[in-house]
């Protein structure tokens, strides 16, 4: 195997931007001074790296990106900790599933790497973090506050035939975020979603592609008319929770056997493998505190455990946002109030939802050590 990062170029920006304070960064806006490419074709495979200066990217029109969304990425972040040390968040799951979702849309990554002399998991991790350290200023040092990187591949092929492309370019760039929400850690309210599926038993909604995400823009913005900040994904003649938003979707309840259940849907190909998804069911796992289920769900389920008083809490997760509370369910036209904690009435989260988003944090910033927060 070749060793792709140790033939890594870099061309260093000749002028460097200003950071931006913290206090005015919004997801997704602001960009680093670097960004590392790495083009591929099916004659020779991959190429050397390169972190060069942000910048544009030129491409045919015809590119096939453009009309077929051969387009695949991943989501990531690095934080600070209080030593000043860099640390990124179980990066081996973001590349694994990079490659996943490559192979589902023929992508060079995992599928002809073997045959060509192609570039591994391993190899871009590396890469990634060379590019971590050299943009290591812009990484804020604040709780909350972490440098989001996205790997991104897309297939470069000039041509309007349908097929697998024979030029490809795999490109991450950096963005400083804040939280997520702007309005922080604080419950979400969702309008079920009946008329647009998310996704759908032999469709790609466990590959983490652009195609699966701007689909969901319009029935947000139908959510966000009627005041709910996100989509509750239904699906089936049962009403089964599948996502919320982008995020997957955790309920805890006290099941009809009186068992406390920490209840996340099945991995079954309608469901994104969430890192954070594993992380918490992981965690939970070693407390043992309480039954933690990857089952089926369905909303006659919550329904039923929320008029018998036994719906505990619900949240989503996602690497952007980590944990996000739920408090209000816009189900069938009638809005279902999720309890938050029973204890403290002004808390915007229950118990559990906070201390897994705590736990979660902690590892993240070195606070707690844990073998997933990877010092750089
Ligand atoms: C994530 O939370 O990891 C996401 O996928 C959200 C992203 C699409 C902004």
């Amino acid at each position: 195997m070749v060793k792709q990062h140790r033939r890594l170029q870099v061309k260093l920006s000749e002028s460097l931007k200003p950071l931006i304070p913290s206090k005015d960064l919004i997801f997704g806006r602001h960009f680093t001074d670097h960004m590392l490419t790495i083009e591929w074709n099916s004659k020779d495979g991959w190429s050397d790296p390169i972190i060069q200066p942000f910048g544009k990217i030129s491409l045919e029109p015809s590119a096939m990106v453009f009309h077929y969304s051969f387009e695949c990425f991943e989501g990531l972040k690095a934080y600070k900790d209080k030593n000043g040390k860099l640390r990124l968040f179980r990066p081996d799951m973001n590349m694994k599933r990079l490659n996943r979702s490559a192979a589902r849309l023929t992508l060079p990554v995992s599928i002809i790497w073997d045959v060509i002399g192609g570039f591994s998991e391993d190899e871009l991790l590396e890469c990634l973090k060379k590019l971590i350290r050299l943009e290591e200023r812009w990484v804020p040092a604040e709780r909350g506050f972490s440098l989001y990187i996205r790997p991104t591949l897309i297939g470069t092929q000039a041509s309007l035939g349908i097929g697998p492309n024979s030029r490809a370019l795999l490109f991450i760039i950096c963005s400083p975020a804040g939280p997520y929400y702007k309005t922080g850690f604080s419950a979400v309210k969702l309008l079920s979603t009946f008329e647009n599926v998310r996704a759908w038993p032999g469709g790609t909604g466990d590959a983490k592609i652009g195609g699966n995400y701007s689909p969901c823009v319009r029935p947000q913005i139908e959510a966000a008319e009627k005041g709910y900040q996100q989509n509750l994904w239904l699906f089936g003649p049962d009403d089964e929770i599948t996502e919320v938003g982008t995020m997957n979707c955790f309920v805890l309840l006290d099941n009809e056997y009186g068992e406390t259940e920490l209840v996340t849907p099945p991995l079954d190909g309608t469901i994104l493998a969430g890192v954070t998804r594993d992380s918490i069911l992981q965690l939970a796992r070693t407390w043992n505190e309480f039954k933690v289920s990857e089952r089926k769900i369905t909303m006659s389920e919550v329904v039923n455990a929320l008029k018998q008083g036994r719906l505990r809490e619900m949240f989503g997760s996602g690497t952007a946002c980590i944990v996000t509370p739920i408090k209000i369910i816009n189900y069938r036209g009638e809005d279902l109030a999720v309890p938050l904690d029973p204890n403290d009435p002004s808390s915007n989260a229950g118990p559990v939802t906070r201390r897994i988003s705590d736990t979660l944090m902690g590892i993240q910033y070195g606070e707690i050590p844990h073998e997933w927060s990877v010092v750089l």
